[in-house]
């Protein structure tokens, strides 16, 4: 197996595309970023505990349906990046979206940032406005109904907004950090 040291002197084990700790003597916690698929269950063959976190691209458009029956299994939480679409304006004006924001005082986007707490899973908006930043934190004065949840469900179509190549898993794989270079050098 490959290694990777990090700067604090950890030996890593390389697995699929990125480095694990393998010991409950090295991390209390782990999380892991992208492992979906066959990765994961590469993971699952390895690990000694279980990671606590898994970053992955979810949405209402893509909820990660297959990957959270693995992550079930281990109790492992889910966190959302490009939540709300990355942006995409047909998402956030799903009427849908519009509609329940009406009923309780809130914009489409914290009614998807909402939903996705409700699903369980940790929510990481990226904003660089100072106003939506505020309205991003402020969802958790209500509460989506099961008829609203069952009706948010319907968008989904399995469809991710990022798509990788296996050229670029073999150049992220080879990816470092800046200070492990110049601890090399
Ligand atoms: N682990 C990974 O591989 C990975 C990959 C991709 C992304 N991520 C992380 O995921 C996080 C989110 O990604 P992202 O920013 O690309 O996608 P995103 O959160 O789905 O979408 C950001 C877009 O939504 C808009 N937005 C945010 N809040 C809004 C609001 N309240 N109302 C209306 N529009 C709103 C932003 O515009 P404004 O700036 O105008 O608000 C921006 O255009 C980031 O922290 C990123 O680093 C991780």
């Amino acid at each position: 197996m490959e290694y990777v040291t990090l700067n604090n002197k950890l030996e890593c084990p390389v697995v699929g595309i990125g480095t694990f700790m393998l010991s409950p003597a090295d991390a209390e916690s782990i999380g892991i970023s992208n492992f979906e698929g066959k990765y994961i269950e590469e993971l699952e063959t390895k690990w000694e505990i279980a990671p606590q976190f898994i970053q992955v691209e979810a949405h209402p458009y893509f909820t990660q349906k297959e990957l959270r029956k693995t992550l079930d299994k281990y109790d492992i939480k889910l966190m959302s990046w490009y939540p709300l679409g990355h942006g995409d304006k047909s998402l956030i004006s799903e009427p849908i979206f519009a509609e329940f924001g009406k009923k309780y005082g809130k914009s489409p986007a914290q009614i998807i940032l909402r939903w996705h707490t409700q699903m369980g899973f940790v929510v990481i908006p990226g904003s660089k406005n100072v106003n939506h930043i505020k309205d991003n934190l402020n969802i958790l004065d209500f509460k989506l109904t099961d008829e609203e949840m069952a009706k948010i469900a319907e968008l989904d179509k399995n469809e991710r907004y990022y798509h990788r190549t296996d050229a670029q898993l073999v150049q992220f794989a080879g990816w470092r950090p800046t200070f492990e270079k110049a601890s090399q050098s």
